[in-house]
């Protein structure tokens, strides 16, 4: 046994996920953290919400609120959603936290005794009206080199030319309309990233054999090009202030403070039990830890660049991240996922309409591991209908059905094991064993497909064992025949838990069994579990495990949710 750390990234507490942020980093960590707990493992599983920066403040102001208050609404609402996404966290924190500021505060001391910490004076945009210097993206104005009237101060949307804010003729502030704007100096902190660059080089390298292809090649390009001085302090009011003589008014940037917020929100999570838990055996000379995180590759430059720089940076020993799994993105009907559209599904809409594991099965099924994939409700019926409600659904209660009618509501005695049943737990056992070996690699599509596979043997086998048949002549022979079915319906459940938990809980249920009765992944042998439930044991046939989605409700899905536009 050793101990995991997973981590996600933490969505921005402002604005609601849809199924692409599910997918992307905060399903999968979950998939993985309960695979690894069934795996034996300790493990810790930690995520939150990313509160600082101005789109907070912005937000706040648009619903006239405290920026506290709707940090207060928008992380409940988050936590609402993950926990109806049956999201397993150990803790689900913030890094807005207490425990975090003191974090970041250790972390900038000691960079800055270390000499990582430089001051610059800067000019940037002022707003009279707004009472405060805007950020790049905060100013709006005519794009000097094509006249699109809506550029933003850091790019321009229409003919994609990088801007810098004081190019934009009529620059106007984005939060207030106001054009009353000048360029003032102010002075701000930066993280010394060329100093700490050969340290990083050599440690992004050592990662090499075991990052995966594309978290390795965005690190290496980022080093190719040559690390640049980063500014990690804004003019803004939402943050941790700087505790620095000089630095009144000022936060840190919240590409800062978030990633502490890793450890933050452990120590939030110590602090609910103090004396049993300690947050520094997972991340400060932490021996036998190792550390996974779960990301969109947009977030790879920070947590295999920026952040463990400023890791390096303090001479301390941290826990840094050992494999990093980026994924792509998913489309939404061969478009983006748009809010302001109302194009796509967002997460608290999709557990409204379907169970949660419908959801989970599909999005693992079809991550974007490699490169981008493409959600439709076609698909996602397809794949509800034939995997789940087809194939998985229908072995299960026609196996029950069948032996409560033929038999009764109880594992059946009689008959032994034959070659069919040899043959079936072998196949089994090779298939499991890739199963595994999958899952343990984070190779999630190929996991997937491996427990399609798994479940296909059952219907296979009962289609070939023909127990319908065979009970007229040889009874004890179909009873032979039908234990092994329920044994393989257990089987099937352990398997399916990590993915669909929800489901794997009510077919144990249907067979006695409670979610402690799981039995462990590791080493897991199929010729002994296919005859743990014994004979008199009891069974209920209880609800249908999956609906099937008809036609007219994909096209009520598709006109509600945007997809034809
Ligand atoms: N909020 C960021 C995003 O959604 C991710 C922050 S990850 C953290 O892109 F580690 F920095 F917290
Ligand atoms: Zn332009």
């Amino acid at each position: 046994m050793s101990k995991i750390l997973i981590t996600s990234a933490l969505p921005y507490v402002n604005g609601v996920p849809h199924l692409g942020h599910m997918v992307g980093c905060l399903l999968p960590s979950d998939v993985y953290a309960r695979f690894m707990r069934m795996m034996g493992h300790e493990v810790l599983y930690i995520a939150g919400t990313d509160e600082h920066g101005t789109p907070s403040e912005v937000g706040a102001a648009k619903e006239g609120m405290s920026v506290e208050a709707y940090c207060d609404k928008y992380h409940a609402r988050h936590r609402q959603t993950y926990s109806d996404f049956e999201l397993s966290f150990d803790c689900f924190g913030r890094t807005s936290s207490e425990q975090n500021k003191e974090l970041v505060y250790h972390i900038f001391d000691r960079l800055d005794e270390n000499g990582f910490i430089e001051e610059r004076t800067i000019k940037q945009l002022y707003s009279v009206d707004d009472e405060r210097f805007l950020p790049d993206r905060y100013v709006t104005g005519t794009c000097p080199y094509c006249g699109y009237e809506k550029a933003r101060g850091d790019q321009c949307e229409n003919c994609t030319k990088v801007l810098e804010p004081t190019e934009l003729i009529n620059a106007r502030s984005t939060i207030s309309g106001s054009t009353n704007l000048e360029v003032r100096e102010t002075k701000h902190l930066f993280l010394k990233l060329p100093l700490i660059e050969e340290k990083l080089a050599a440690w992004v390298k050592s990662k090499e054999p075991f990052w995966p292809d594309m978290a390795y090649s965005i690190a290496q390009k980022w080093l190719k090009e040559g690390l640049q001085e980063r500014c990690i302090t804004r003019d803004l009011k939402w943050g941790f202030p700087v505790n620095k003589p000089g630095f009144e008014g000022k936060v840190f940037y919240v590409w800062f403070d978030a990633p502490i917020g890793y450890m933050g929100i452990t120590k939030q999570w110590a602090d609910e039990k103090p004396g049993e838990r300690s947050w520094k055996d997972w991340w400060l000379d932490a021996k036998d830890v190792r550390y996974v995180e779960f990301m969109g590759k947009d977030n790879v430059p920070f947590h295999s660049i920026s952040f463990p720089a400023t890791l390096l940076g303090t001479g301390e020993n941290w826990t840094m991240v050992d494999y990093l799994k980026a994924m792509s993105y998913l489309t939404f009907e061969g478009g983006k996922f748009s809010k302001s559209e109302k194009r796509g599904i967002f997460a608290e809409d999709a557990v409204r309409e379907f169970p949660a594991d419908y959801w989970r099965y599909w999005l693992m099924s079809n991550i974007p591991e490699a490169s981008d994939s493409s959600f439709t409700f076609d698909s996602f019926a397809g794949v509800v209908n034939k995997d789940l409600n087809g194939v998985l659904g229908n072995f299960v209660s026609r196996v029950l059905k069948m032996t409560a009618s033929k038999i009764g509501s109880e594992v059946p005695a009689g008959g032994e094991m034959t070659t069919l049943e040899k043959d079936l737990t072998n196949s089994l056992q090779e298939k499991t064993n890739n199963y595994l070996k999958y899952m343990e690699e984070m190779e999630f599509r190929k996991a997937l497909n491996e427990l399609r596979a798994i479940w296909v043997e059952g219907n296979n086998y009962i289609s070939v064992a023909e127990p319908w048949t065979v009970i007229k002549e040889n009874p004890e022979r179909a009873a032979a025949i039908l234990r092994t079915c329920i044994n393989l319906i257990r089987i099937f459940a352990v398997f399916s838990a990590p993915v669909m938990p929800d489901v794997a809980e009510k077919m144990l249920a249907k067979l006695g069994l409670k979610p402690e009765d799981m039995p462990s992944l590791k080493n897991f042998d199929v010729l002994k579990e296919i005859e743990f439930l014994k004979p008199g044991h009891k069974f209920e046939i209880g609800e249908t495990l999956f609906e099937r989605i008809g036609p007219e409700k994909i096209d009520e899905l598709k006109q509600k949710y945007g997809s034809e536009k």
